[in-house]
């Protein structure tokens, strides 16, 4: 997909997405939690959320962190951060603009250096994650840290066959992303987490019609038809379990954090 073909992606799933994420009621904090302390984050920490979409991760961290300075939600999609506005917190701003604005300085941020940054399932939107990286690495603060957490390589989603194959097509692999991370003078690791997911089958095959997720959009109606239909019969049962596995590709600037 390029780049319009993303944003309207999002703007059309943007008033449905938090739905389509609360699944469960585990998910969203544990997941905000594995970020906060990835990212070693406390209450005096700049940090921003780079492809924030709706704020759903950054409004857990806030609850947990309580930030002195507000955590800058950043997505170049007005139609995700308008969502925020409906979020009860005011340890948000809202700033639209893409990761590549703010490699390169194009988007003005209130916080001349970030202690923490964080892209959650928007790396793979970034056009060029290479150069992109390194210009973020460069607004870290010294001891600053910069987290990209993404789907592996493979996935062991419920999905039909086609949008599975295509995933791994589309996907960049986790370790390619630490190389980045470390050619951007960054010290990098790779680690993984996992969460067991539980969702009804109907629930979850609507979410497939909705494309919930992007790699979704690139299938015709008559295509997402057929594939729902081939897993309607692979998955007869009516909750499906499956493990959600996210790679955490975590980078850190050297100094003293101040
Ligand atoms: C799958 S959603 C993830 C949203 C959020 N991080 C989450 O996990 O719920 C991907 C987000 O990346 C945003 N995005 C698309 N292109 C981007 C870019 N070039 N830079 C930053 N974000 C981008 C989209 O607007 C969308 O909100």
């Amino acid at each position: 997909m390029d780049g319009r073909d993303v944003r309207g992606h999002y703007e059309g799933l943007a008033a449905e997405y938090d739905e389509h994420w609360v699944y469960g009621p585990d998910y969203v904090p544990w997941m905000s939690g594995r970020i906060a302390e990835a990212l070693r984050l406390g209450p005096a920490d700049r940090v921003a959320d780079i492809g924030s979409g709706t704020g759903l991760f950054a409004r857990e961290v806030a609850q947990r962190v309580q930030p002195r300075h507000p955590i800058l939600c950043v997505d170049p999609s007005e139609a995700m951060l308008g969502q925020l506005g409906t979020l009860p917190s005011a340890d948000l701003t809202p700033v639209v603009a893409s990761a590549e604005d703010i490699a390169e300085g194009r988007a003005r941020l209130p916080y001349e250096r970030l202690d923490a940054m964080w892209l959650k399932e928007s790396v793979h939107h970034v056009a060029d994650p290479a150069h992109t990286l390194r210009g973020l690495a460069s607004r870290l603060a010294p001891g600053g840290r910069l987290l990209v957490v993404m789907l592996p390589a493979t996935i062991q989603y419920p999905l039909f066959e086609a949008a599975l194959a295509r995933f791994e097509e589309l996907q960049p692999d986790p370790a390619v992303i630490e190389g980045y991370l470390q050619a951007a003078g960054l010290e990098a690791g790779l680690s993984h987490v996992e969460h067991e997911l539980r969702i009804d089958r109907d629930k979850y095959l609507g979410m497939v019609r909705a494309r919930y997720m992007s790699l979704l959009s690139t299938f015709s109606d008559s295509e997402i038809e057929k594939g729902v239909e081939e897993m309607r019969a692979a998955h007869p049962e009516p909750v499906l379990v499956f493990p959600d596995r996210f790679a955490f590709v975590l980078g850190r600037r050297a100094g003293e954090s101040s």
